[in-house]
């Protein structure tokens, strides 16, 4: 395990073609087999963390719900506090530990809104969170392991960066295409593949017609 910040493990279901959603959004990519297995796996780690796209698109509730085991907290990464008050992780706060890591540039407005939820509000970063710094405040809290959720910016910036352990990735059997359909690794991208991060293919599990792939970092 790393000293100064959790262990990272990434986690998405994605089609044939490497989407995580297709281009209206809709990303239920996972079966209830592999929805069993994930939900086991965040029953076993301190925290899950997504961006705000996937909050706003998708509205989850990132608890454990298809096997018994406690939810870990959640961490949404939101800059500006955009989060909807509606949405279904501000309207459980109270029932689930939430954080929403936001950026110096947050509006007083959204502060204020934030501030009168129940949650935790964690500083970090100019423009977008610094997720070093997020990472380093959160291991603090004995936040030691954390399942990253996608989407695909945030898989991007964590990959960048170098901040991540393992990555595991079920593969449906789909084909969605779409030039706008989100992709599991979205931002700038490697412009070699000798920049991209060693992977070593620990597991390959079958679940009926999906395929969990296991990886960790060399
Ligand atoms: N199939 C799956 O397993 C799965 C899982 C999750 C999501 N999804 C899909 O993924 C899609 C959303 O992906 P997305 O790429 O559009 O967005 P995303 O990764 O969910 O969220 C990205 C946003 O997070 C905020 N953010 C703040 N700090 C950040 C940082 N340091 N690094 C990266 N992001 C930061 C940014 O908005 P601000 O600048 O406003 O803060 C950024 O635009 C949805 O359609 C969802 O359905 C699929």
């Amino acid at each position: 395990m790393a000293k100064s910040r959790p262990y990272i493990i990434l986690s998405n279901a994605i089609s044939i073609d490497g989407k995580i959603s297709s281009k209206t959004g809709d990303s239920k990519l996972s079966s209830k087999k592999d929805l069993k297995r994930l939900h086991r796996l965040r029953s076993k780690v301190d925290a899950i963390l997504v961006g705000k796209n996937t909050v706003h698109r998708d509205d989850p509730l990132l608890t454990v719900r298809h096997v018994k085991g406690n939810s870990p907290v959640r961490v949404v990464l939101d800059s500006n506090g955009s989060i909807s008050e509606n949405s279904k992780i501000l309207k459980t706060c109270d029932k689930v530990f939430t954080i929403v890591a936001v950026s110096e540039k947050i509006s007083k407005k959204n502060l204020d809104k934030l501030s009168r939820f129940p949650i935790e509000i964690i500083h970090s970063g100019k423009t977008c969170v610094n997720l070093k710094i997020l990472l380093k405040k959160l291991f603090k809290k004995n936040i030691t392991k954390i399942l990253v959720e996608g989407g695909g910016t945030v898989n991007w910036q964590f990959i960048k960066e170098g901040l991540f352990d393992e990555a595991i990735i079920t593969i449906s059997p789909t084909l969605l295409g779409g030039e706008d359909s989100v992709s599991l690794v979205q931002g700038n991208g490697f412009a070699k593949i000798s920049e991209s991060p060693k992977l070593r293919l620990k597991s390959i599990k079958r679940l009926d017609n999906q395929v969990v792939l296991h990886y960790s970092k060399l």
